[in-house]
Order: C-alpha cells, then sequence, then structure tokens
C-alpha cells in the first residue's frame, strides 16, 4: 500500500471511532493569521431603502417587529451575519405601528438613519427614548424593548447585534410578550441607554487626529465600560482631504456613515460612500479612509468580546516618512 492508501484506510478506520487526524487539518484550524470568510462588502442606502419600503406593505405591522432587510455579507449567503460574528440589518417602523415587547439574550445597539425625531420611540425596560437620526440607542442583554411610532415618518435605524456569537456559545434564549402584558413606557429626560448625536459630535470636535482613524471615540457607559460586554460602538471625525494611513485589527468592524462623503480602501477593493451607506471591515483585513468632505463615520465591533478573552490584536501602518529631496 502506498502512503496516502494506507492513510486514507487509517482514517477510514479511526472515523467510526468519532476521531480524526489532526495533523490533516491543523494549519487549517489553527491559522497563522485569521482568514475571514467574510468578505469586505457595501450596502448603499439609496439602493436599499425602496425595497425597505417595500416590506412595509409585505409585512403588517403586526410583524414590524421583526420588519428587518439582514445586512448579509456575501461570503456567508444565507448566514444571517454582516461578519463572523457580528449581525447588522436595517429595520422599519412606519407611522402608527407599535410592536410588542420582547427580551433575548443577544445584545442590541440601534443607530438611527432616518426619522422626523417627532415620536418615533424606542422603549427599554419601560424607559421610552425618541429615536432622533444619529443618535445611539442600547438594548442589554436580556432587557424587555419596544418600539413605536406615534408620528408622521417612518423611522429606519441601523440594527447591531452579537447572535452570532451567542449562536456560538449556543446560549440563545428569548420571550416574547403578548398584547395585554406590553408594559407601559415612560419617557424619559436622562435616559440611560441612550446616546444623543449632538453632543458625541461635538466632542469629536476637541479631539486630535489620528493617522489612520482621524478624530475618534469610543461610545462608554458612567462607569467607562464599552456599551456592551461584546459590542463596542466608535464615531470618528474625518475632516475633508483626510486620507488615513492603513490599519487593521482582529475585530470585524461594520460602519454607517452619519455624514459626508469619501472612500475606503479595503485590502484591495475601493468603496465609494456618503450619508447613510453601510460597510463592513472583516478581521484582519486593512482599511484606510479618505474624506472628500467633512464626514463622521458611526462604527461597532465585537472589540470588548474579543478584549475580555484577551485575544484583540491591532496593527496600525506607522506614518510614512517624507521623501528625501
Ligand atoms: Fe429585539
Amino acid at each position: 500500500m502506498t502512503t496516502a492508501t494506507s492513510r486514507r484506510d487509517f482514517y477510514q478506520r479511526i472515523a467510526h471511532l468519532n476521531a480524526a487526524p489532526l495533523w490533516e487539518v491543523l494549519s487549517e484550524i489553527v491559522g497563522a493569521q485569521p482568514h475571514p470568510g467574510a468578505i469586505p462588502a457595501i450596502w448603499k442606502y439609496s439602493e436599499l431603502r425602496p425595497f425597505l419600503m417595500e416590506s412595509g406593505e409585505l409585512i403588517t405591522a403586526r410583524e414590524a417587529e421583526r420588519r428587518v432587510l439582514i445586512l448579509e455579507n456575501p461570503g456567508y449567503p444565507g448566514g444571517s451575519r454582516i461578519a463572523q460574528s457580528v449581525y447588522a440589518g436595517l429595520q422599519l417602523v412606519l407611522p402608527g405601528e407599535f410592536t410588542n415587547s420582547h427580551r433575548h439574550v443577544a445584545s442590541a445597539l440601534r443607530f438611527i438613519i432616518e426619522g422626523d425625531g417627532e415620536g418615533a420611540y424606542t422603549a427599554v425596560d419601560g424607559e421610552r427614548v425618541i429615536m432622533h437620526p444619529g443618535d445611539l440607542i442600547l438594548t442589554p442583554t436580556w432587557t424587555f424593548h419596544d418600539h413605536g411610532n406615534p408620528g408622521h415618518s417612518p423611522v429606519v435605524w441601523l440594527d447591531g447585534l452579537d447572535i452570532p456569537l451567542v449562536n456560538f456559545f449556543d446560549s440563545s434564549f428569548a420571550e416574547h410578550l403578548p398584547d395585554e402584558a406590553t408594559q407601559e413606557s415612560v419617557l424619559s429626560e436622562h435616559p440611560s441607554f441612550a446616546f444623543p448625536f449632538a453632543p458625541m459630535r461635538d466632542a469629536l470636535r476637541n479631539k486630535s487626529l489620528d493617522a489612520c482613524h482621524g478624530a475618534k471615540m469610543e461610545y462608554l457607559n458612567p462607569t467607562g465600560a464599552s456599551v456592551s460586554k461584546t459590542l463596542g460602538a466608535f464615531l470618528q471625525f474625518l475632516p475633508a482631504g483626510f486620507s488615513g494611513a492603513p490599519y487593521r485589527s482582529t475585530d470585524s468592524t461594520v460602519y454607517c456613515v452619519a455624514e459626508g462623503r469619501g472612500s475606503s480602501l479595503i485590502s484591495d477593493q475601493l468603496f465609494e460612500w456618503s450619508a447613510r451607506d453601510i460597510f463592513v471591515v472583516p478581521s484582519w483585513c486593512p482599511v484606510s479612509h479618505q474624506a472628500a468632505e467633512d464626514s463622521i463615520l458611526f462604527s461597532f465591533s465585537d472589540r470588548p468580546a474579543q478584549q475580555a478573552l484577551g485575544i484583540w490584536r491591532e496593527h496600525a501602518t506607522p506614518a510614512t516618512a517624507p521623501h528625501p529631496h
């Protein structure tokens, strides 16, 4: 028997004992560096919006809590994820729609994309907050939440959740309340789970520019911790003409353009973006941002989860020295 044949024969004989040879898969399962299955991609809001509105006719108000277009990474068709460990979707709540309360283990954050700020709200454990474009609203793990839109305009937000992580751990639980059990919510003057856009935007203007990120801040809870144990959220300002140095990190990052126009080079692909577009930078893909106008980018990633596990890595390309003349 040749070596190859005798090895194959051996593999077959151990297979029925539920054993397998590590030497055949070692380099695949213990990679020398990340090889994400997700690929860099962009979702143009102007292209998606008509379909989102069409879903408003297909999916009734009663089902509005799940009227979401999942932003699905082309590397994971049918995978309900925008990257290996993070989920993103666009949710629409039309005027006159109110959802029942539910809760789940998965943590959520919402970055408001569209709305007139005239009444559409999210309630978390009975605390209601009005959704204005640019606001970040959190739904911590296992908190009851519902949405309503007593206003006159549709409200649309980017949903970010740690669903793939929770499912990886086989730790998902969810609970849906019937109409009569949905709790009353009260408008909160100082909500503990929302970050209005204006103060974050103002704070960015006072920050110095980093060569890779421009002026960038993480949204932090009053305790100084990330917005969730699994997901971190960030806001960054890129002045017109900014051309960032390449950066890579192991947290797959979802960007949503809050303001402005520019482009990002992700690995070797250039993505042009403008306000409300969403794009994803999978783990360890080098990214560099260029701003054609003053621009503000919201982003979220699984960085806190990786940091808690002690596995997060980043690499910033040092600013290149000026060419000698
Ligand atoms: Fe939910």
